[in-house]
């Protein structure tokens, strides 16, 4: 595996790759990788010869008070599970390869409407930071596949919608959301929590569990979501959100919506975690 820092340098490789005629996969992280994230890697380099992973703190999503600086960054530790992954080329760049002009007053791209619902609201600014900077390392590594966590769901949706507005040549591909044996969805920000948070954790995707049996069962989506932020606060939690969507649009779900997800965000101590589970109604 090469790691690359400059534009310059992916662009070269990718298009060398790309002129004999391979598929180039692409998945794009903040780095501190975990097995969340291979089996992203895996799943991409299921459906491309060639695969690129970005490592990059994007600023542009962190709001004022978020965790910008002390975000996790262990390039060295990921430099070695992208290579055991089986990864081309790892591109790490520093901030002002991709904002040269500071990312206050770069072009930035907005996906209206979604960028602003569910955590949009309680992240100002979130989600211009993700879909400006993926649309940024698409321009750069022009891959033909690239693919996203379902444990991010509204950012999957986010993409899907920019890739589909912008005409953008690349096939978005979902990957399952991996869990710790106690259902808590992994994330690199599960390291922020206490002991004793931690032990609460997992009544996140309990909760959700419960909702979607509920949903399955065809109880009414208020009551669902009424239960789920008290199910939360019994277990000692704080939510920001417990909601019932339209898997589609993440609009609220109409009565005979079939494609359904369950969506919630908690807050801790240093951490906010999200996490969501989808079912389909019979
Ligand atoms: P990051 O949080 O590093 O996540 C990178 C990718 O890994 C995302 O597509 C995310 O959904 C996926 N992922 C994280 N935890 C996962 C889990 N437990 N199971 C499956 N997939 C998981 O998401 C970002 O970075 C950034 O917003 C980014 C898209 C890179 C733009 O800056």
């Amino acid at each position: 595996m090469e790691t690359v820092t400059t534009i310059a340098a992916v662009r070269e490789r990718v298009r060398a790759w790309q002129s004999a005629g391979q598929r180039v996969a692409f998945v794009p992280t903040m780095g501190n990788l975990h097995a969340g994230h291979v089996s992203l890697i895996e799943l991409a380099r299921q459906r491309g010869d060639r695969f690129v992973a970005s490592i990059f703190v994007n600023p542009m999503q962190f709001g004022p008070n978020e965790d910008f600086a002390h975000y996790p960054r262990t390039p060295r530790e990921d430099e070695r599970m992208l290579a055991a992954a089986g990864c081309d080329l790892m591109f790490m760049p520093e901030v002002t390869e991709i904002y040269p002009q500071g990312s206050e007053r770069g072009t930035r791209v907005e996906v209206p409407g979604l960028s602003r619902l569910l955590d949009g609201e309680y992240r100002p600014g979130h989600f211009e930071g993700v879909s400006t900077v993926v649309a940024k390392l698409f321009h750069i590594v022009q891959p033909q596949v690239a693919v996203f966590g379902e444990k991010d769901f509204q950012q999957l949706t986010i993409i899907r919608r920019m890739v589909a507005d912008l005409c953008m040549p690349v096939q978005i591909v979902a990957a399952p959301t991996v869990r710790d044996a106690d259902g808590l969805a992994l994330s690199s920000r599960n390291q922020y929590l206490t002991a004793g948070e931690r032990a609460q954790a997992p009544a996140i995707y309990a909760t959700l569990q419960a909702a979607a049996r509920r949903l399955g069962g065809g109880a009414d989506f208020t009551s669902i979501e009424r239960d789920g932020v008290r199910a939360l606060e019994a277990a000692g939690l704080r939510p920001d959100y417990f909601a019932v969507r339209q898997s589609a649009d993440l609009a609220p779900a109409n009565v005979g919506a079939r494609e359904l997800v369950v969506l919630c965000a908690v807050r801790f101590s240093k951490a906010r975690l999200i996490d969501n589970i989808s079912m389909t109604r019979a």
